[in-house]
């Protein structure tokens, strides 16, 4: 089993990073695989909706990573996404790639009926709005959200900051186990039998006459 987790800031070492560490810790005792991609500090495009993907089966701007986390994600059994709060929402970072990402992965392949959990980090304020706008992906892509303790944010103007939130940092490792437990559920259900719902498809109402 392996988690895949997001870091939505520019600072591979800053206060986002830090909770994500807080969580691997709880996975590596778990003995749960996981990974931190980084969105990194390099420009991250909007999407185009050129529609592009629709024929090539990915993005079509290829310099950022976009594609790569989605490649990975395939393979992955859930999802971390991590934020620091930019004006009360997420980075526009995060929200470009995850856009991309979603977008492009048609049908949600990579993504649907994996758990999933949002993580935000701030120096203040701001933290539910933030997390709300995050978990919208998971509501679309039919991915079971994973819960904890609290909505889950650490306070931190900067990584040090984030042990000193101690119960910031409890609700996370909270959440990293409660996502080892429903990945346990899931896998055990699937070695039982338990198939996958079917989707319905094929009703597009656009609310434009
Ligand atoms: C453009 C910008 C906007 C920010 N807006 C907020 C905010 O609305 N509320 C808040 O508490 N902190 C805000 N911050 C502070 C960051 O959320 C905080 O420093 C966070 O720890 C950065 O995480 P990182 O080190 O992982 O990048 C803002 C920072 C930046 C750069």
């Amino acid at each position: 089993m392996k988690v895949l987790l997001l870091n939505g800031s520019s600072h591979s070492q800053g206060t986002t990073m830090a909770a994500l560490q807080e969580m691997v810790e709880v996975f590596s005792c778990e003995g749960v695989e996981c990974e931190i991609f980084q969105c990194g500090a390099k420009a991250v495009a909007d999407c185009l909706q050129c529609g592009a993907c629709a024929r090539l089966g990915r993005c079509v701007i290829e310099d950022d990573g976009v594609n790569m986390f989605v490649e990975k994600a395939r393979s992955a059994d859930a999802f971390v996404f991590a934020s620091p709060v930019y004006y009360a929402h997420p980075s526009g970072r995060i929200l470009s790639f995850l856009d991309r990402a979603f977008f492009s992965d048609k049908g949600y392949e990579a993504f649907r009926f994996k758990p999933a959990a949002s993580v935000v980090v701030a120096r203040r304020g701001g933290c539910s709005a933030t997390f709300d706008a995050l978990n919208k992906y998971f509501g679309i892509a039919q991915m079971p959200v994973v819960s904890a303790t609290y909505w889950n944010s650490v306070h931190g103007s900067v990584a040090s900051d984030a042990p000193k939130d101690e119960e910031g940092m409890q609700t996370v490792r909270n959440l990293a186990r409660n996502m080892v437990w429903m990945m346990r559920c899931l896998e055990a259900g699937r070695k039982a039998g338990i198939a996958l719902p079917e989707t319905e498809r094929g009703v597009v109402t656009n609310f434009v006459r």
